[in-house]
């Protein structure tokens, strides 16, 4: 429509909208209204969300007082466990909720990375603090290891409090730990490993959802469970949505959201990746595998709370999820404009929430509630 827009009023287009080169013969540069609102409405996001950040970092100074500490009233020590926690928003997830003292579990896929990321929380914190962490092999892809993470955690703690999923499957970078090989940045939107995306971030938060439900342990307090998500994974963002109009409204509406619901839209769409007839006309338009995996999760999150609400008094389960920011990590090859310390604040903040007021079922961004 820009383009067409912009022909009307005689200027000549470059093919690729990613550059709009606007050039008008004889005058020089041209702004039509379209862009120059487009532009406005940007820098005026990005003014936002940076005054939103300095608040927060200014928040993340003050220490919960000892009223809002209710993990302290635990005994023994609220357990947390963070997957994919090894490196990223999970390993700081995992640091900080360690920090403010519950016992984290730092569940990564491979043992050896696990532990070694466990040690590096305990060789950074002072001495004085009294810290404890321990890691645990998880692989979420693998439904046996689900089920003998759940076994040992029962075994070894009796339950746990807080469960927080920060895993992904990498869509925008592909990083072997030795080389980082970017085959999905910028404009490029390849689909080849959405399986692999869909089955790690959605099909793996879930399984580990499911296995973890049974376990949380009754408390006065609640326990809670955070899902690590994506602004990209909104059914109606702003540059990013389902475009398919049905489909968006059942997604939004409770009445129809349901597990077959996410289920068949996945199915859906993994059928037309392999029959190479997918179009981001009907998908989300940005990294489209992984913001369909987002979307799913995001989803999940609020069926949960629908499945979960008529739990009794000292046995509720609080869920919610979050999106972290444009965070420097592996995933985003280290090029977003956050650190991973503070990519993972808000995922610590629902996870230390009080149970009053009830903060149940919503999509939060810098400590802020962001729809759907
Ligand atoms: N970075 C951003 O800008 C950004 C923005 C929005 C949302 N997020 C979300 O934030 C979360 C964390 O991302 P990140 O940026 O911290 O990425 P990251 O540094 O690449 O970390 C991803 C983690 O997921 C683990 N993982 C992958 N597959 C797994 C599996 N099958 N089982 C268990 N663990 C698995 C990885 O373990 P290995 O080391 O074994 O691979 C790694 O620990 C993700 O949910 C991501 O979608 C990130």
């Amino acid at each position: 429509m820009v383009k067409e827009a912009l022909k009307k009023l005689g200027s000549t287009v470059t093919e690729s909208l990613e550059q709009l080169q606007i050039t008008r013969i004889g005058v020089g540069p041209l702004k039509n209204d379209t862009v120059r609102a487009s532009e406005r409405w940007g820098r005026k996001g990005r003014r936002r969300r940076e005054q939103r950040r300095r608040e927060v970092t200014l928040l993340r100074g003050f220490p919960y007082e000892p009223h809002q500490r209710w993990w302290d009233r635990l005994a023994p020590r609220a357990v947390a466990v963070v997957t994919g926690a090894n490196r990223g928003i999970g390993f700081e997830a995992a640091c900080q909720l360690a920090l403010h003292g519950l016992h984290v579990v730092l569940a990564s896929r491979d043992a050896a990375r696990g532990q070694e990321a466990a040690g590096r929380i305990l060789a950074e914190v002072p001495d004085e603090a009294d810290v404890s962490v321990e890691s645990r092999q998880l692989d979420v892809a693998d439904t046996a290891s689900v089920e003998a993470f759940a076994a040992w955690a029962v075994e070894t703690h009796g339950g746990i409090h807080v469960l927080v999923s920060a895993l992904s499957s990498l869509s925008l970078y592909s990083c072997s730990h030795v080389v980082c090989v970017n085959f999905n940045k910028g404009a490029d939107n390849s689909v080849e490993f959405a399986e692999q995306v869909i089955e790690t971030n959605y099909y793996g938060t879930k399984r580990m959802i499911d296995a973890m439900i049974p376990l949380m342990n009754h408390s006065p307090y609640g326990a809670r469970i955070v899902n690590v998500s994506s602004r990209l994974g909104r059914a109606n963002g702003r540059r990013n949505r389902i475009g398919d109009a049905s489909l968006r409204g059942q997604l939004l509406k409770d009445d129809c959201l349901s597990e077959q619901l996410i289920d068949e839209m996945i199915t859906k769409f993994l059928e037309q990746v392999k029959q190479g007839t997918w179009s981001s006309n009907e998908w989300p338009q940005m990294y489209t595998d992984y913001s369909i995996s987002k979307l799913a999760v995001n989803a999940y999150t609020r069926l949960m709370v629908r499945r979960l609400w008529d739990q009794p008094e000292g046995q509720k389960i609080y869920v919610n999820c979050f999106c972290p920011g444009w965070v420097k990590t592996a995933m985003t090859g280290w090029e977003g404009n956050i650190s991973a310390e503070e990519g993972a604040d808000t995922g610590v903040w629902l996870a230390l929430l009080p149970q009053e007021p009830t903060t149940n079922g919503k999509f939060f961004a810098e400590r802020c509630e962001i729809s759907f």
